[in-house]
């Protein structure tokens, strides 16, 4: 299998007046051609300071620090910000929760796409205004040539969110980030982006990493896991092992917080089944970020870092007790 993304030992601090924060501490992961790394943890956990890192779009006091970003083995750390600029949106694009924050209110939807192409190939506008609406009817938007002359506003939030996809993929970049691309939207839509996302992937051989916070959303359609805590991946490997064997109790936590396919039940407030609270990342205790909320811990949790370390052949595991 071939990686398209290596991230090895990434680490992005932000400088604030009250001291260091460390959002993304030591964190690696690999993202194959064609394949879907889902990252998952509660809200602050570092999950899309990871994604801006990788786009390097973190902007100060956030700076990464450590670590390289081998995208097809070429670091994008170093990389200065012209030629990171031709990179993003032609190799990585990324897509947002909010389409409406990333889309220009007094400007046809089309013209945005089109503007995208023109940013990175040399095409003329006529070129560029049709392959914006090729793109729309690749992401299955009804009569692209006529939506396409659409304000963002004309459009519903599934159709905006599409929108938001055709131009990650108008380009056809090889790496694609979606970070909490269907938080915003209610149930049967999110299904529909998320099938969209899937099918896209497979059409186009895409590497797609999917942020959320949702459990669910990440056991729909990732095949590798990734779930993060307090700035560090505490557990990862193929979605079948961390699903149903998970090994970390915040895995263990957060899985139980999913309700049950079918279930009447209403989705629960995550912070009801892991008690207590996400950590303040300017104070972490020693040890185990997770040990003040963790049923296992034990005096050894808190002596010293834990390390991931691999508990089958491609599953790891962050805790001493796993
Ligand atoms: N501009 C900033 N200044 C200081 N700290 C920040 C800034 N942006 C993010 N952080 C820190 O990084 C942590 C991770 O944030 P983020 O990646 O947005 O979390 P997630 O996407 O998992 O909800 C936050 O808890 C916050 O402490
Ligand atoms: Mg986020």
């Amino acid at each position: 299998m071939t990686n398209v993304l290596e991230l090895k030992n990434l680490k992005t601090y932000f400088f604030t007046d009250e001291g260091v924060v460390k959002a993304v501490d030591d964190v690696s992961f690999n993202v194959e051609q064609g394949k879907t790394l889902g990252l998952v943890g509660e809200s602050g956990c570092g999950k899309s300071v990871t994604a801006m890192s990788i786009s390097r779009l973190v902007s100060p006091p956030g700076r990464i620090v450590g670590g390289e970003i081998l995208l097809n083995g070429r670091n994008l750390v170093p990389l200065p910000d012209q030629e990171m600029r031709q990179v993003r949106g032609s190799q990585i694009s990324m897509i947002f929760q909010e389409p409406m924050t990333a889309l220009n209110p007094v400007l046809e939807v089309g013209f945005q796409i089109a503007e995208a192409v023109l940013a990175h190939e040399s095409v003329s506008k006529r070129e560029a205004w049709s392959r914006a609406v090729e793109s729309m009817r690749a992401v299955s938007i009804p009569d692209p040539e006529k939506r396409a002359r659409d304000y963002p506003h004309h459009l519903s939030g599934g159709m905006r969110q599409r929108i938001m996809i055709a131009m990650a993929l108008v380009c056809s970049p090889e790496l694609v980030i979606a970070d909490e691309p269907t938080t915003a939207l209610d149930v049967t839509i999110q299904a529909q982006i998320l099938e969209l996302l899937d099918s896209l992937r497979q059409k186009y051989n895409l590497s797609l990493i999917l942020i959320s916070h949702d459990l669910g959303v990440i056991a729909e359609v990732a095949e590798t896991v990734a779930v993060m805590y307090a700035g560090k991946i505490v557990e990862m490997g193929p979605a079948m092992g961390v699903f149903h064997n998970p090994k970390h109790p915040y895995t263990q936590g957060l899985l139980q917080s999913v309700p049950r396919l079918g279930s009447s039940v209403q989705k629960k407030d995550r912070l009801d089944v892991i008690e207590g609270m996400v950590p303040n990342l300017l104070h972490l205790p020693d040890g185990c970020s997770f040990a003040p909320r963790c049923h296992k811990k034990t005096v050894e949790c808190t002596l010293s870092t834990i390390p991931l370390e691999p508990v089958s052949e491609r599953q790891e595991v962050r805790c001493i007790h796993a």
